[in-house]
């Protein structure tokens, strides 16, 4: 099978890595690619949003399937573009990735077919939490518990120019649930937790996330399924009723509240970085599964789990989220994987044959083992061998699980 993979991430990477890793794969080509995933297919030079020049790249290439990484091009439609000239395609239509392109919309569904998530209010109050309805990198969520951080945030997301969502702020721990769809049906991986704030003890701007840890302890096959059954299920029964069945994967955020999981947002593709540390865990065969997918059905496709863990340190720029680095060398990868880590590279480039830093988010290193405390000890072991002149890092993530 031949495979055009979208997108220039680590979650790309560990994408990339998983998929070269498939007896059904011949060719592995990349639109753009990064170094790291340069070294496991053929990158070629199309933007991830260039819905045309996808198209004719796939079309030159004869791909079997195209996997789209990243959610601004399949809010804008690149899904559609292929899919509509009949290339295979994982990644929901611009229809289906509404769920995430638009945070009124998602609130709609979820009403309509009574998924446990915030309320909404009328109008802003202390407390509340601040959200703009359409992408923003992250950017477009507040969270206010005084009338000064109500005052402040507001001058914030009124910028964005979007209509603004007024939510209940909710409390308790995170996580993030992946579940490969077909339009019909889900195979969930390994529920994960993600750290979004900069720095150590979830202080700090919020950023793309700063590690990873699957799976959850404390939550159980038992609660895994109850989440599946009440907000991944029905939101998939009814987009297929709305025309606009869900292909791709469904990424569920919630909150663990002490009333129950509640739904906080649902994006339209892998996580990053939780993608790097659940892939690593899943048993089967992951291609197969996305193709079965992108032709509307997993037809009796199951993927396992590993009985193992798996933990994802991410180094960044020294001032990431505020700005990237540019041209540091990065050197001690191979040491990183000789200690039997995975590094994942996503802001990275090459000047004059040399890897060097390339953006806000640099790599990720993952670590596995047969416990939570095991799979950290080795990502940090393997972070501690990777080199980058005025990079840095959390030290502490997945430690209070892993204890
Ligand atoms: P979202 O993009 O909706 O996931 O929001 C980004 C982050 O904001 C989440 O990961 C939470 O940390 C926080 N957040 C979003 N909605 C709420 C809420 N209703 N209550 C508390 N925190 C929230
Ligand atoms: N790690 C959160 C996200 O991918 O949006």
């Amino acid at each position: 099978m031949r495979v055009l993979l979208v997108g220039s991430g680590g979650r790309e990477h560990a994408l990339a890595w998983r998929l070269a890793a498939s007896p059904l794969l011949t060719e592995l080509h990349a639109a753009p690619g990064n170094p790291g995933i340069a070294t496991l297919a053929t990158c070629h030079p199309v933007a991830a949003d260039d819905g045309d020049g996808l198209l004719g790249l796939a079309r030159f290439l004869a791909v079997d399937l195209v996997v789209v990484g990243p959610e601004a091009p399949l809010v804008a439609g690149v899904a559609d573009v292929l899919r509509h000239a009949g290339v295979p395609v994982f990644g929901p239509s611009a229809a289906a990735a509404r769920i995430e392109g638009s945070k009124r919309y998602a609130k709609e569904l979820m009403a309509a077919v009574g998924v446990p998530t915030a309320a909404t209010f009328d109008s802003p109050r202390v407390p509340c939490v601040l959200k703009a309805d359409g992408l923003a990198a992250g950017k477009g969520v507040v969270v206010c518990r005084t009338a000064a951080e109500l005052a402040a945030g507001l001058d914030v997301v009124r910028r964005l120019g979007e209509p603004l969502l007024f939510e209940e702020l909710l409390e308790g721990p995170e996580l993030s649930v992946l579940a490969l769809c077909d339009g019909r049906e889900a195979l969930v991986l390994a529920p994960a937790r993600d750290f979004k704030r900069a720095y150590d003890g979830d202080a700090g701007p919020n950023t793309g996330g700063m590690g990873s840890f699957a799976p959850v302890p404390e939550m159980d096959d038992d609660g895994l399924a109850t989440i599946v059954e009440s907000c991944v299920d029905p939101v998939l029964a009814e987009l297929a009723r709305r025309g606009s069945p869900f292909v791709g994967t469904l990424f569920v955020g919630l909150m663990l509240t002490s009333a129950g999981p509640r739904v906080l947002e649902y994006n339209c593709r892998f996580g990053d970085p939780e993608t790097q540390s659940v892939l690593p865990l899943v048993e089967g065969d992951l291609l197969e599964a996305l193709a079965a997918a992108a032709q509307g059905s997993f037809d009796g496709i199951r993927l396992g789990r590993a009985e193992r863990s798996a933990v994802t340190v991410v180094l960044t720029a020294g001032d990431y989220p505020r700005s990237g680095a540019r041209g540091a060398p990065i050197d001690g990868v191979a040491a990183a994987e000789a200690l039997g880590a995975l590094v994942f590279q996503a802001g990275t480039a090459l000047s004059d044959g040399r890897l060097v830093a390339n953006g806000g988010r640099l790599l990720g290193i993952t670590g596995t083992g047969p416990t939570l405390a095991a799979a950290r000890s080795l990502a940090y072991a393997a972070a501690d061998a990777i080199h980058i002149p005025g990079s840095r890092r959390r030290d502490d993530i997945a430690s209070d699980a892993s204890t």
